[in-house]
């Protein structure tokens, strides 16, 4: 079984995936990690992540900074959005990402073109969403919790120029599989979340 999980930048979706992987026993892919690596590379060998020839070279990036903690951080998160533009880059991270779907066994990814692009033959698409102010009142509350000081209406800001990023691109936007369940987690708590993106599986389960 593939299970393909998208969505915005702190809809959510992470949570879910790793709950979703764990209660049906597959292995799962943070893609978005990924993409993090090549953006983290690039800032590491003061590279420019708008530039193409530079961006791809963060693709060569050693497994070991998989495991590096800056990867989740909002900076970092950004690079990645910049050097995700480049079709270069997308090609580059794709059989990776194709093979660990296509394992005997199944696989969950999660990310933003797993249900389109990376596993279009899933057997459950998920799209998770939540509107922009929950989703930036979430972050702000972790980074809050994490000590990070921040405003939230520049976190707002970030949230609202990545949206337009990873949804705006030409390569493989941010978008629902036209055959995605919708999931809005917004009014839902990580708990209720995560039962009603079982059932959604469940149910999309039993109708193939
Ligand atoms: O899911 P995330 O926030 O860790 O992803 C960081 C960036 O990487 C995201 O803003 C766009 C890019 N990305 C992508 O283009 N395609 C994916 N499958 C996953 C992430």
């Amino acid at each position: 079984m593939i299970l393909a999980v998208d969505g915005p930048t702190a809809s959510g979706k992470g949570t879910l995936a790793k709950a979703l992987a764990a209660h049906f026993g597959l292995p799962f892919l943070d893609t978005g990690l990924l993409y993090r690596a090549v953006g983290r590379q690039v800032q590491l060998h003061q590279g420019n992540p708008d530039n193409a020839a530079d961006a791809l070279a963060g693709c060569a990036f050693p497994d070991s900074l998989l495991d590096d903690p800056m990867l989740r951080s909002e900076e970092v998160g950004g690079i990645a959005s910049r050097v995700s533009i480049h079709p270069m880059v997308r090609a580059a991270l794709n059989k990776r990402q194709v093979d660990f779907a296509n394992q005997p066994g199944g696989a969950l990814l999660d990310g933003r073109d797993i249900g389109t692009v990376i596993a279009p033959h899933a057997d459950v698409k998920l799209f998770i969403t939540a509107p922009a102010e929950v989703r930036a009142r979430r972050r702000h509350t972790e980074m809050t919790r994490q000590g990070i000081s921040t405003e939230f209406a520049n976190i707002l800001a970030d949230i609202r120029a990545r949206d337009e990023r990873d949804t705006g691109r030409a390569d493989a936007p941010l978008k629902p599989a036209e055959d995605a369940l919708l999931l809005d987690t917004g009014d839902l708590t990580i708990g209720d979340a995560v039962q009603a993106a079982i059932a959604l599986v469940e149910s999309r389960l039993r109708k193939s």
